[in-house]
């Protein structure tokens, strides 16, 4: 059965919205605080290790309850349970999305087809924990009988950026191997980092659900050649595996069939770190962590599916950024995690948030006459605000950020973390007070400056009324990851409902992939044809140069 197709503009709850949005458009936030002593523990929500603050927004209670009327309106209830127990709602691809299945526990029953998977994703995580024994505990050896000292990750897209964050954000859990990830096509990529390798004692994980995109097979291509050259054939089974649904495109590459951990169809790519794409994340850190991670998510989706609306969190997150992409016409979203670990989160998010909801065409196949997926970026604080904050306190946009934050840090030094986590609080307090001529006007009084600092007065001062969420929580752990990665995850499900779009389908990547073949083609022949006369030019001046 397929999600229920509802424009949302047309809906009653959505023309109060807009009413409503007209009627405080222009309040200051600060005013609603000054008046209202409840406002912050009225719109922040604790659960578990996780502290949501998102008060600092622009709503009241009335937003909130409107675009509880649109998620009635829409059905999301029954969208919710569809996405858990595995209804064919990736329509276009005919298939299911059950990234939440690969964190169920072992006893629950989910079917696809008739089938239950629980069984066949269990026996992957076997395979997974007892490879990762196998390698970490240093039986497994390489070629020459030498333990591994080194992965290497070997895939794109979901394939790469999941796992690559995770062993990135989890670094303080990590083991003594050292973990590599190769995406780019760019051979210089490839070269930088085989450049640093030793064969004997490096391990190639190639993870490509398709097992047909042209990065991964290349490079895979270019580091088995690579590989060969102190190797023999034989040898290939003891250093590569690889992950993917395609069996038959892998046994072909050379890889032998036990070394091949499966996934399936049901799982997107950009959902996948849960599934054994995860492989690189288990041996970097143990199947252990991995497992914890697991079950930080499988939390996540518990409170999802059963928590009422007004207290989900991805439900509360995912109106609010419906509230600013819609309503106040935002252009993008921040996110802005006070943690270097999670360097690579607003990168991850790209690919998960706007992979999936950048679609311009409903569910009904109609091209939609309203705004759907949100432009994400953003960089760890505080070098962050070393950078682009300028544009978010005192530019024209509207950017509405989320602040994420760990209470303790893992290496435990007070001094860093206090000077850190005041920086946190600092910044969405100033992005809500903003500060007034007048408070200007003062201090520079205080400061007993001279006429010429009057002119500067426009200049400093800071509209304010830019809203924050605060994703506040314990510490950094493998478990407290995975819920917020899983938090995520449901935001995107929930807006792809109210939007009314397929979020788990990715069209929009194959255009530039079959250009790029023609193109591919032509570079290696005389002629040039049928282009625009930009690309023309610029494909003849490159053979120039080449
Ligand atoms: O970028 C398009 C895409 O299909 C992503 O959705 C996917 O994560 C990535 O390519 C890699 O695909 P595969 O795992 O099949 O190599």
């Amino acid at each position: 059965m397929s999600l229920k197709t509802t424009n949302p503009t047309q809906t009653k709850a959505w023309s109060k919205l807009e009413k409503h949005f007209n009627s405080i458009k222009d309040v200051q936030m600060k005013d609603w605080f000054n008046k209202d002593a409840q406002r912050a523990d009225r719109f922040t929500i604790k659960w578990e290790d996780f502290y949501i603050d998102y008060s600092k927004n622009r709503i009241t209670q009335k937003t909130i309850d409107l675009f509880l009327e649109l998620a009635e309106e829409v059905n999301l209830k029954d969208a919710i349970s569809k996405y858990f127990s595995g209804d064919k709602i990736n329509k276009t691809e005919d298939r299911a999305v059950l990234h939440t299945a690969l964190r169920a526990p072992e006893t629950s029953k989910i079917f696809v087809d008739g089938k239950n998977i629980i069984p066949e994703i269990y026996e992957v995580k076997h395979k997974i924990k007892t490879f990762t024994n196998k390698v970490v505990n240093g039986t497994k050896k390489g070629f020459t009988g030498k333990p591994f000292t080194d992965i290497v990750n070997i895939g794109i897209g979901g394939s790469d950026l999941g796992p690559a964050m995770v062993v990135d954000a989890l670094q303080f859990y990590k083991n003594y191997l050292t973990t590599h990830f190769i995406s780019n096509i760019d051979g210089d990529h490839v070269y930088e980092i085989l450049k640093i390798l030793n064969p004997e004692t490096t391990l190639f994980v190639i993870v490509s659900k398709t097992f047909t995109t042209q990065e991964t097979l290349s490079n895979a291509n270019t580091i088995k050649e690579w590989f060969l050259k102190s190797a023999s054939k034989q040898d290939i089974a003891k250093h590569f595996v690889a992950v993917s649904t395609n069996i038959e495109k892998v046994k072909a590459f050379g890889i032998e069939e036990n070394n091949i951990f499966p996934m399936w169809n049901w799982v997107g790519g950009r959902f996948s770190l849960w599934s054994a794409v995860g492989l690189s994340i288990s041996l970097s850190m143990g199947y252990n962590n991995f497992e914890d991670l697991l079950k930080g998510a499988h939390k996540m989706d518990t409170h999802f599916k059963s928590e009422t609306f007004d207290k989900n969190i991805p439900v509360i997150l995912a109106f609010i950024s419906i509230w600013y992409n819609n309503f106040f016409k935002a252009e993008s979203e921040a996110i802005i995690p006070y943690s270097q670990y999670l360097n690579q989160f607003a990168t991850y998010l790209q690919q998960a948030i706007m992979e999936s909801n950048g679609k311009s065409v409903d569910r009904n196949g109609e091209v939609v006459d309203y705004q759907t997926g949100t432009i994400i970026w953003g960089e760890p604080g505080t070098n962050s605000q070393h950078a682009f904050f300028q544009l978010i306190h005192q530019g024209t946009k509207l950017i509405p950020a989320d602040f994420i934050g760990f209470a303790k840090a893992l290496h435990g030094n007070k001094d860093h973390q206090d000077k850190l986590m005041s920086n946190f609080f600092a910044q969405t307090e100033a992005l809500l007070c903003g500060k007034t001529e007048e408070d200007v006007i003062a201090e520079l009084k205080s400061l007993n400056t001279n006429q010429e600092s009057d002119n500067q007065i426009p200049f400093k001062v800071f509209e304010g009324n830019r809203p924050t969420n605060t994703i506040f929580i314990e510490k950094l752990t493998p478990e407290s990851l995975g819920k917020l990665i899983a938090m995520y995850e449901h935001k995107i499900f929930v807006q792809g409902v109210i939007w009314n779009i397929f979020s788990y389908d990715q069209f929009g990547v194959e255009l530039g992939k079959q250009l790029a073949g023609k193109i591919l083609k032509e570079l290696n022949t005389t002629s040039v044809e049928n282009h625009d006369s930009s690309t023309t030019n610029l494909l003849e001046y490159y053979k120039k140069l080449t």
